[in-house]
């Protein structure tokens, strides 16, 4: 989704610009633009199509600056073209304007401008606001109130920076979407999210919604919409700039997928469980509250796609344990909200913590007075600050469209509160042993998977299939959503037994039915996987192998773990089985046409 970048300091702002955008290309975006203040003027470049267009436009101008603000755009407001690319200036140029989110009221503001005598250039929402500060700054006020003024007037959701001619300041504000600030030694940085400075800070500052920050070369101030000061504190991130690089792989999926047993073992370490508490790492903001789950009899799990998926697999484990749980999709749960007692605990599942359905659904459960929980890769995101508490799931930058590393470390994360739920306390030390001894497990499954062979001897296919039960359900979904995403090839995955109540109807011998044999339901899937065989389809069995499946054809082997971790396993058989089909495919498979890393908007 829309990426920001800006820069006021020392350095080139061309380049810092530009190096932020190759950045957040991970995002998905279909149009890319930069502005630098330049003393006398505001010099502006925006491309539809990628960063490299908009690099090859600039490389034939003379543009050198030290502020400036940079874009990538996914198109919410008209569609993909050099006129509606950001950023958006006034009439006069003097104002450039870049924009995450949407301004619901753009079209009265539109009406209101165009009457006052200003032209637009673009269909984009976003156009009206270098008017409405140009409008402001003509009747007199500084640019801090002209931007501050200026905001009010919105109503919507919004990350918003701006630069004006003359001054090397960078104004900017949060209502909705994120942004946060960089403060490094040669200058300070501003972006939609951390790894697209990460490479020259690591000290940032994570705006709340309503916070204004002015970035100049010589400090910053943050303050509300009235001009009174905030106080943010500076954090130090913890991920690295190699972690947010392809170091040596050629996709960054294919990367994330090997960085799983780190990953997960990460998600494990460290994290302190006793009978009275649940930290994660130990640091203040990081710490469950016991009081959150004091009363808890019962899981409403929030969540979209791969995170769903998680989510649902988390519900599995619950109803393990005899607990009530729940999983609703973000953008449902909103339409039709559900009925919730007291005692049930939402939990936001959200890589990103940023996800706009999600983030809504959240503040849908707090309003009705719920206790929530964020699980979420990103410390400082919207979902853990808004939640009563968070867990962090400690994968790591996900830089690849597609969520790999993160569904792991999601489930392993949830395994481990299961456990904590559970009234048996040999549960939970029964689950983090087990854990212990996945990342071996799941490197051995990197080491010796068979998932390039098969994905050779299916990739004409022309849809695929994926069935599981219990665990394996959730699996069989995420293995389905994994090979759509990036190979664009049909794929569905449903609950094995519903097989025969109607999807049974597209299964052919041309259509690879692969089954997640895990978890206690063998006896089971050999009767999915008959069925399947008896009308020709090949069947690719997911499983460790210690039963022999009558009818499969082919098998993708995982080592044996308790049933109840196994599907992680076999979702990274999958996660393979989907990278190469796509790469055979020659698909772009860290940004998948149409989508983007974190959907900011509903
Ligand atoms: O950041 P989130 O986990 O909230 O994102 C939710 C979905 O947009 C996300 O999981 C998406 O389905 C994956 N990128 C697909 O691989």
């Amino acid at each position: 989704m829309c990426g920001i970048i800006g820069y006021v300091g020392d350095q080139d702002a061309m380049e810092t610009l530009l190096i932020g955008l190759d950045n957040l290309e991970y995002r998905g975006y279909d149009s890319a633009g930069v502005a630098l203040q330049n003393g006398g003027g505001v010099d502006l470049v925006k491309r539809e199509g990628e960063v490299n267009t908009l690099k090859a436009a600039i490389s034939s101008l003379d543009i050198q600056g030290s502020s400036g603000i940079g874009h990538t755009r996914w198109s919410t407001h008209g569609e993909p073209s050099d006129a509606n690319a950001h950023p958006h200036t006034d009439c006069s140029n003097d104002v450039a304007v870049v924009h995450n989110g949407i301004i619901d009221n753009y079209n009265e503001l539109r009406v209101q401008l165009t009457e006052a005598g200003h032209t637009f250039t673009s269909d984009t929402d976003t156009e009206v606001i270098p008017h409405l500060v140009a409008e402001k700054l003509s009747e007199g006020k500084t640019p801090k109130e002209a931007f501050t003024q200026t905001l009010t007037a919105l109503e919507g959701s919004y990350a918003i920076a701006m630069v004006l001619s003359g001054e090397d300041t960078i104004y900017a504000a949060r209502s909705g979407s994120p942004l946060v600030v960089g403060i490094g030694d040669d200058g300070y940085y501003l972006a939609s999210d951390v790894p697209a400075f990460l490479e020259f800070t690591e000290d940032v500052i994570y705006l709340e919604d309503g916070d204004v920050a002015i970035l100049s070369e010589t400090g910053y101030e943050t303050i509300d919409v009235e001009g009174n000061p905030v106080s943010r504190t500076v954090d130090t991130v913890e991920w690295s700039p190699e972690g947010a690089e392809k170091g040596g792989f050629d996709h960054y999926m294919l990367k994330e997928i090997h960085e799983q047993p780190t990953a997960l073992e990460r998600a494990t370490r460290g994290r302190a469980l006793t009978d009275a508490r649940m930290t994660d790492g130990g640091t203040a903001a990081n710490e469950i509250d016991p009081e959150l789950i004091a009363d808890v009899d019962s899981v409403q799990f929030i969540a979209c796609g791969t995170s769903y998926h998680a989510a649902l697999y988390g519900e599995q484990l619950l109803a393990d344990r005899g607990i009530e749980a729940r999983t609703s999709l973000a953008s449902e749960f909103v339409a039709s909200p559900p009925p919730l007692r007291e005692e049930t605990l939402v939990i936001g599942v959200t890589q990103s913590g940023e996800t706009a359905d999600t983030l809504e659904a959240l503040r849908e459960a707090k309003a009705r007075g719920q206790k929530t929980l964020a699980i979420t890769n990103v410390i400082g995101s919207t979902a853990a600050r808004e939640c009563d508490e968070a867990m962090f799931i400690r994968a790591g930058p996900e830089i690849g469209v597609a969520a790999t590393k993160t569904f792991s470390s999601q489930v392993t994360t949830l395994a481990q509160f299961a456990g904590f739920l559970s009234d048996d306390p040999e549960d939970l030390p029964a689950i983090q042993s087990e854990l212990t001894t996945l990342p071996d497990k799941v490197q051995q499954v990197l080491n010796e998977s068979e998932a390039e062979e098969l994905a050779n001897k299916y990739r004409d296919a022309p849809s695929y299939f994926f069935v599981g039960r219990g665990t394996g359900h959730p699996v069989a979904l995420e293995g389905a959503l994994k090979l759509k995403e990036i190979s664009y090839e049909h794929a569905e995955g449903f609950p094995a037994g519903e097989l025969k109540h109607g999807p049974l109807a597209l299964v052919t011998p041309e259509t690879p039915v692969f089954a997640i044999a895990t978890g206690e339901n063998e006896d089971r899937m050999q009767g999915t996987i008959r069925e399947v065989a008896a009308r020709g389809a090949p069947v690719v069995v997911i499983g460790d192998g210690s039963v022999t499946f009558d009818g499969a054809t082919d098998q993708l082997t995982i080592p044996s773990t308790s049933p109840e971790l196994s599907g992680i396993l076999a979702n990274v058989q999958l996660q393979l089985l989907s990278y190469h089909i796509a790469s055979l495919l020659d698909r772009p498979i860290d940004k998948p046409r149409n989508l983007a890393k974190s959907v900011t908007v509903e």
